[in-house]
């Protein structure tokens, strides 16, 4: 037998104690303060009384706050800890595959219980619901990610749980529907009343609104997008943060993460904003692509018109995605936080084939081992892209990147790929 090679740590681990206790809140680091959204019907900018028939007070208060951190209620903490601080690894074997001079890092986010960053976010908004005497709440989910994670964090707090599924997901993962239900979520395919529609995340929002807003017991949460929900996220880049100078690092030279609403990209990269000397990245699909290709204006955070209008990138809120497998980076739109910084040129942005992100994802399964959520291979195609133009530069390069999931309730998409069918959608 080889003797065993010399032990070169991979694995950066946090203990619990070391959960990070309050958020970053990004906005008062921003260059000017975010456009106000917008009342559908009066065009006015909407007010805290304007939300609170959909979410949570402190929701609402942490949506508009100026405070630089925003303390995690003991109890919200108490859940986190379930799977939180999530590991940071470096990617040696990626590296060793590609033959780069850069060093690669992942935060993994996959090993949570709904299997994605997701709950990050669904556990506060459960908790504050809650509170506040809710007892129900609804939402709309696209690969079937936020969905799942909302259901584990309502049964946290005992709350019921209404999901609607875009349909060609439902149609796609039947699982996801069975791992909600095992949290005690229900499960519809949306849109509701278009049995014939593929369906899309703005058409989707609709319906979880049209829901929320006809019940008393009832509020609305939304996995992404949103300010509060950024803000949740920051703990992906505050225990980075801790981890990467453990490894021996001062600072990533990039920070990457795919982009559907923004939320694992505002979580993983929005804490080291205030360094410029760090680049930030976004990786979109090509055949939704709306940070490269939309249009930066107001427009409708769902298809019928419901919500508020909120300046951001947009393909328009009446934008058709093609089905693609990454489900979760189905959306017309982008968070304003994202938008903005991408607008100014703080962020950048880039778009994937679907194809060339599987062949991505492929290679990071057969090296790392680990199987990526098809919207984590948005991020690793770019990963590999940024790895190879500093190889080319002779440059060491620290690369980090939000692997934002696991891909094993999404086998269906590998077996198209792995057959030979998986088309590159226009
Ligand atoms: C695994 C995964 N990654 C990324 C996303 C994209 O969402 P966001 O941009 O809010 O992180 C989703 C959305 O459902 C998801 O499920």
């Amino acid at each position: 037998m080889a003797a065993p090679t010399e032990i070169t740590d991979t694995r950066f681990s946090l203990p619990q104690s070391a959960l990070p206790t309050a958020w970053f809140n990004v906005a008062p680091h921003l260059a000017s303060p975010l456009d106000p959204p917008l009342h559908p019907g009066t065009r006015e900018p909407v007010g805290p009384d304007d939300l609170a028939p959909l979410f949570a007070q402190e929701l609402i208060g942490q949506e508009m706050s100026a405070d630089p951190w925003i303390d995690i209620p003991g109890e919200v903490l108490d859940v986190l800890r379930l799977w939180r601080p999530t590991p940071l690894v470096r990617a040696r074997r990626l590296e060793a595959a590609l033959g780069t001079t850069a060093r690669i890092y992942f935060k993994d986010e996959s090993v949570s219980p709904a299997g994605s960053h997701k709950p990050n976010s669904a556990v506060p908004q459960a908790f504050y619901n809650a509170k506040e005497g809710m007892t129900r709440l609804s939402t709309e989910t696209g690969a079937g990610q936020w969905g799942t994670a909302l259901a584990f964090a309502c049964a946290q707090y005992d709350l019921e749980c209404a999901v609607y599924m875009v349909r060609k997901s439902f149609e796609q993962k039947p699982y996801r529907k069975v791992i909600m239900e095992t949290w005690g979520g229900t499960v519809v395919p949306s849109p509701i009343d278009d049995p014939g529609h593929p369906g899309s995340l703005g058409a989707a929002i609709s319906d979880a609104v049209r829901d929320a807003v006809g019940r008393d017991d009832t509020h609305y949460a939304l996995g992404s997008v949103l300010n509060h929900v950024l803000l949740h996220q920051t703990v992906i880049g505050l225990e980075a943060q801790q981890q990467l100078a453990t490894a021996g690092e001062t600072r990533p030279d990039v920070v990457i993460a795919p982009c559907g609403g923004g939320s694992n990209l505002g979580g993983v990269a929005l804490p080291f904003l205030p360094d410029p000397s760090v680049r930030l990245l976004a990786a979109e699909p090509a055949s939704c692509p709306t940070l490269t290709q939309g249009r930066y204006e107001y427009d409708f955070g769902d298809t019928a018109g419901f919500t508020p209008l909120m300046n951001m990138y947009t393909l328009g809120h009446d934008f058709v995605p093609p089905g693609i497998h990454a489900g979760g980076l189905r959306y017309h739109g982008d968070s304003p936080i994202i938008s903005k910084l991408v607008h100014e040129g703080r962020m950048e942005a880039v778009a994937h084939r679907q194809r060339a992100v599987f062949e991505a994802n492929v290679l990071f399964a057969r090296v790392e081992g680990k199987v990526p959520a098809p919207e984590a291979g948005h991020a690793i195609a770019s990963v590999i892209q940024e790895a190879n133009d500093a190889t080319a530069k002779g440059e060491d390069r620290v690369i980090l990147f939000n692997y934002c999931g696991h891909g094993l309730l999404d086998l269906a998409a590998y077996q198209e790929y792995l057959a030979g069918d998986l088309v590159d959608e226009p």
